[in-house]
């Protein structure tokens, strides 16, 4: 099959954790008789100091004609004034407001040789396999008042946690769809003691909870699940909550997994059925680190994680993904590591290009 792939490195260390993604991506193609046709744009600071615009039209054009996309990451202090009237961020934000990306998918998973990575007890951590679904674009990051002003009493601000029930449905959907297609445990995630957007979207899971009776449903309050999560993480499997909650309650699960550098992303456009695909956003959940940027010391792992995703969702390759996810696991196990999942006196410890390569090499023996 012919498929359209828009590459996006953006900044930092995006380029280089691109490559190596990219050279996995392509050495599967060769393997599987699939041919990537891959569209390169820029995006964030990359973008603004050639023209000025974070997302520019050129970049939008090809994110639409692509069956997926894959995204690096943007920022850096460079373009850090908070006056400055576009953001590296903005771009990220605008594909996915553009692409309609409602559903952000981040598995957290960690890895038996990696136990010791974290800053929480091994015992803790041991088996953790929960799916992250987070509602993308609603809420507070898009709805509308969102502005600031000046009064005579001072100055104010306002964001808007707004949802609609159609909003609410296709995100619930996408965690009872994979809770389904796993271990039937769906938690979400939402603040009803309080907030009425909370109320409607507590309302509409147990209502959908009837169209799935094999999934237990159960509805938490963020603030005890955030507790929980870091108490007994084991006890999760899938779980879905609105932008905000969700953001926050992804960064603190990636501390489960032990580094940044390991969590892959998908962003969709649709609902992630078998033998179904949609359209997708694939990036790192790691920033673009503009300290260590250039040196060959970013972990290529949660960009090449990411590659597999993107062949799960939107291209409807599971085999190559299974591939993908397996080799990293089996280089971890022999022992090799980037920097960031070093323990102190490790003596493998690899480059940004030296850990693809192991990958790649280990896909290829499965594969070839
Ligand atoms: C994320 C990031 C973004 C977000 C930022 C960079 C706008 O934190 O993808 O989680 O808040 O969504
Ligand atoms: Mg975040």
């Amino acid at each position: 099959m012919n498929f359209n792939i828009a590459v996006f490195p953006g900044d930092g260390v995006g380029p280089e954790i691109m490559s190596e993604g990219i050279k996995v991506l392509e050495k599967i193609g060769d393997l599987t008789n699939n041919k990537f046709n891959l569209k390169y744009g820029l995006v964030g600071g990359a973008a603004l100091d050639d023209s000025g615009l974070p997302l520019p039209r050129a970049s939008l054009d090809i994110a639409s004609s692509s069956d997926a996309v894959l995204f690096g990451a943007v920022g850096g202090p460079k373009w850090d004034d908070p006056l400055a009237q576009h953001r590296p961020e903005d771009a990220i934000l605008g594909l996915r407001k553009f692409l309609g990306l409602f559903a952000n998918i981040r598995p957290v998973k960690v890895f038996n040789s990696l136990l010791n990575s974290s800053s929480l007890k091994p015992s803790v951590i041991e088996g953790v396999d929960i799916i992250m679904i987070r509602e993308l674009t609603g809420g507070l990051y898009f709805a509308k008042p969102k502005k600031r002003w000046n009064t005579s009493r001072g100055r104010r601000g306002v964001d808007t946690l707004r949802y609609t029930e159609s909003e609410i449905v296709r995100a619930l959907r996408v965690g009872f769809e994979l809770a389904s297609a796993r271990s039937k445990k769906l938690a979400s995630v939402d603040k009803a003691n309080v907030l009425e957007s909370s109320r409607l979207w507590r309302e509409i899971a147990i209502e959908m909870s009837k169209e799935y009776p094999e999934v237990e449903l159960e509805n938490m309050l963020v603030d005890s699940c955030a507790m929980a999560l870091i108490r007994t993480p084991s006890r999760f499997d899938v779980m879905v909550a609105e932008n905000m909650f969700g953001d926050i309650l992804t960064d603190e699960a990636a501390i489960l997994a032990g580094s940044l550098g390991m969590l892959p992303s998908a962003s969709l456009a649709g609902v992630p059925k078998e033998n179904d695909k949609a359209m997708g956003l694939y990036e790192p959940i790691h920033g673009s680190a503009p300290d260590i940027a250039g040196q060959g010391k970013a972990n290529p792992i949660a960009t090449i994680m990411s590659v597999a995703l993107m062949l799960r969702y939107s291209l409807g390759l599971n085999e190559p993904a299974v591939a993908i996810e397996e080799s990293v696991n089996e280089v971890l196990e022999k022992g090799f590591r980037t920097p960031d999942i070093a323990e102190a006196g490790a003596s493998d410890i690899l480059s940004t290009e030296e850990m693809g390569r192991r990958i790649l090499q280990t896909v290829q023996i499965k594969l070839g």
